[in-house]
């Protein structure tokens, strides 16, 4: 597959490169500074220039706090930037698939999130996301949205790599206790979006890794376990207790309801992911 990939400086974008180049696809990544997704003119140019024939849209504003205090660029990269990519990719024949968030609920119900439950987003970060999500579909037929839960991967500063570097540091670390949802590996997101892309069933899917899902605090004893740190580093805390700009849903964890019906295989669990993931750090480092 000729291959666009967008947000290819990111945690998720970077898997996706790596694994579309893996596969033999011809792999057209941009970052964002040689292509900004909220720019119609340069996804136009870009796309005339390149003609993708599927573009994985892995570019987004994923500051939350920072989208609460600035809608403006949260609605530029998170809403319009889909949109473009889905418009200007229907001109030159191109599918696109979009990566969403967990975060378009509200968090209220008990459970896993499914397609039939209705979106309610809380933030201004999520907000956009769903306007983008609605606003790519409607530009262009050929559009499946992704969406996932906690992103962890190599070579992002997410979560779990802070949690992994600051316990090697001896460093004490807040987790919360009572927000729930589905930790994602970037390895496995990035393999189920390709297929996805070579499907080209448009619709919403659920991507996560297999598992009941975890609070922030077993997710992050169960990193720290992972990569043989000391877990007493951990100290619980309530999610009423951090003040921030945004809410966030106190559960988001996501089941699909699409996959296992056109027979994809369930992503492995997420503890297992976290061993790969462990592994993996442990490799680079030695490297290094
Ligand atoms: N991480 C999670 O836990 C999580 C959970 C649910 C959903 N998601 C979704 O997963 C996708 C990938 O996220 P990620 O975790 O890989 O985040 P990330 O590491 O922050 O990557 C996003 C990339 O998009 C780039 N970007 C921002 N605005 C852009 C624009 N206007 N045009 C082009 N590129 C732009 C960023 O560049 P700069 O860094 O230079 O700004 C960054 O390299 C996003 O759609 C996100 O909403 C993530």
């Amino acid at each position: 597959m000729r291959v666009l990939v967008t947000g290819a400086g990111g945690m998720v974008g970077r898997a996706v490169v790596d694994y579309c180049a893996a596969q033999g696809d011809q792999v057209l990544a941009h970052d964002r500074h040689s292509l900004d997704i909220a720019d119609a003119a340069a996804v136009c140019a870009t796309f005339e220039r390149e003609r993708p024939q599927v573009i994985i849209n892995c570019a987004a504003w994923t500051d939350v706090d920072g989208c609460e205090l600035n809608p403006q660029r949260a609605y530029e990269a998170n809403a319009l930037g889909p949109e473009n990519l889905a418009a200007h990719g229907r001109r030159v024949g191109a599918s696109l698939v979009t990566i969403s968030t967990d975060f378009v609920f509200d968090g209220v119900k008990d459970g896993f999130y499914t397609q039939r439950d209705d979106p309610n987003p809380k933030s201004v970060y999520a907000a956009a996301k769903l306007d983008g999500e609605r606003r790519a579909q409607a530009a262009n037929a050929r559009t499946s949205v992704v969406r996932t839960g906690w992103v962890f991967g190599v070579g992002g500063r997410n979560f779990l790599s802070l949690v992994i570097e600051r316990a090697r540091r001896g460093e004490r670390l807040k987790a919360i206790s009572d927000a729930y949802g589905t930790p994602t590996y970037a390895k496995d997101l990035a393999a189920r979006l390709r297929r996805l892309a070579e499907l080209d069933l448009p619709g919403v899917y659920h991507v996560v890794n297999s598992g009941e899902g975890a609070s922030f605090e077993e997710f992050a004893r169960a990193a720290l376990a992972a990569a043989v740190c000391d877990p007493a580093v951990i100290e619980s805390v309530r999610m009423d207790s951090l003040s921030r700009p945004a809410p966030r849903p106190r559960n988001s964890r996501l089941r699909c309801l699409l996959s296992p019906a056109i027979g994809l295989e369930p992503l492995p669990h997420w503890t297992v992911a976290l061993k790969d993931f462990a592994a993996a750090g442990a490799r680079s480092e030695a490297t290094a």
